[in-house]
């Protein structure tokens, strides 16, 4: 302290600020640094970043690689033999796990049915799968024995809608991701309407992050999903596509570092009940890309250098009926819940 006190009456006050403020930037980076080093260390040791050695990596992958077969189950129109390399690495990611782990986790049961609905789906459809993948199959008929075979969902726009107006449960229950729209127009005034309910989301501090931006032009649009890449086989039906960052200006300190995606994630999920309740047909893209394609999208998007990308949700009109991947979800795990 007396330090600070003699270098403050020998330097002019102007220079002493200036001193002082680098300091505490210093300060801060160093702070920073740590911060992100310790996030980046935990996400390199837990992800499967550098493969998947635990059942929790390879459950991960495996319900990765399952909802990549389910989502083509469920296009518009599905190619025959469709994710010939991707069946191949989840039948095998499935038969390491119950050779490691068993064949009790929920998760991969779901993934085993979903392989045995890709192999009917193409009995019915009298496509011959390719000799690899039949083997394939076999093997893993050979491990496991009377796991049921999975069913994607098929529903009429009707029942889909059916519960906009019911109470919050049914409500809740009957949103799920739709990848198939008609050619009819989604009047922009739903999609403010939905933009303007969304904003009933709680945030931090009430700071409202969240920004949105919806592309109504089919060749901007198109050169968007382009990028994005999640949405083969449906994204070319977009009728509305909306963009949802959030603002990192708001934010403040080491300790907010993550706050910009929390409420960008909580407005995304908001948005997606409104769309719904406006009978909006809707799927939430994901915006987890690379630098590379980070950079890109920022230029094709227009956003500005201070938001960061949340996610995009494709929107449409679905037509009288359609096919909804199943999306098995986990059961309450009471036991782990209740602390
Ligand atoms: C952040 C996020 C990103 C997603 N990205 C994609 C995507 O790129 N392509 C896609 O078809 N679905 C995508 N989805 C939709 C999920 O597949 C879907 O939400 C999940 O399977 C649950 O199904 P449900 O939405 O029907 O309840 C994404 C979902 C979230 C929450």
């Amino acid at each position: 302290m007396k330090f600070v006190r003699i270098i403050k009456l020998i330097l002019p006050v102007r220079v002493f600020e200036y001193v002082k403020q680098k300091k505490v930037q210093f300060i801060l980076q160093r702070n920073f640094k740590k911060a992100y080093e310790f996030d980046m260390k935990r996400y390199l040791k837990y992800s499967d970043s550098f493969g998947t050695n635990s059942a929790q990596q390879l459950i991960g992958k495996i319900v990765r690689e399952y909802h990549v077969i389910e989502k083509g189950l469920t296009m518009p129109d599905p190619r025959l033999g469709f994710g010939k390399d991707l069946l191949l690495s989840l039948v095998d990611n499935c038969m390491q796990y119950i050779q490691l782990f068993g064949e009790e986790e929920e998760q991969l049961r779901h993934a085993v049915g979903v392989i045995w609905e890709y192999e009917q789906f193409h009995e019915q459809q009298n496509f011959n799968l390719e000799d690899s993948v039949v083997v394939s199959i076999q093997k893993l008929k050979n491990l496991v024995s009377g796991i049921p075979i999975s069913k994607q969902k098929e529903i009429t726009a009707n029942d889909y809608f059916k519960y906009v107006e019911s109470e919050f449960p049914q409500f809740a229950k009957s949103r799920s991701s739709l990848r198939n729209y008609t050619n009819e127009n989604v009047p922009m005034k739903a999609i403010l309407s939905a933009l303007d309910l969304a904003r009933t989301t709680p945030s931090a501090c009430n700071r409202q992050s969240w920004r949105t931006y919806v592309f109504e032009d089919k060749i901007h649009i198109n050169s968007i999903l382009t990028i994005q890449g999640g949405n083969r086989g449906f994204g070319h039906l977009t009728n509305k596509l909306i963009i949802i960052t959030s603002e990192i200006s708001v934010f403040s300190s080491v300790a907010e570092r993550n706050q910009v995606f929390i409420d960008g994630g909580m407005y995304a999920m908001n948005l997606l009940y409104a769309l719904h309740y406006y009978k909006i047909g809707a799927c939430i893209l994901n915006c987890s890309n690379s630098l590379e394609k980070d950079l890109k999208l920022r230029v094709v998007c227009d956003v500005k250098e201070s938001e960061v990308f949340i996610a995009m949700v494709s929107c449409g009109i679905p037509p009288v009926d359609f096919k909804i991947a199943s999306s098995y979800r986990y059961e309450l795990l009471t036991k782990n819940t209740i602390k």
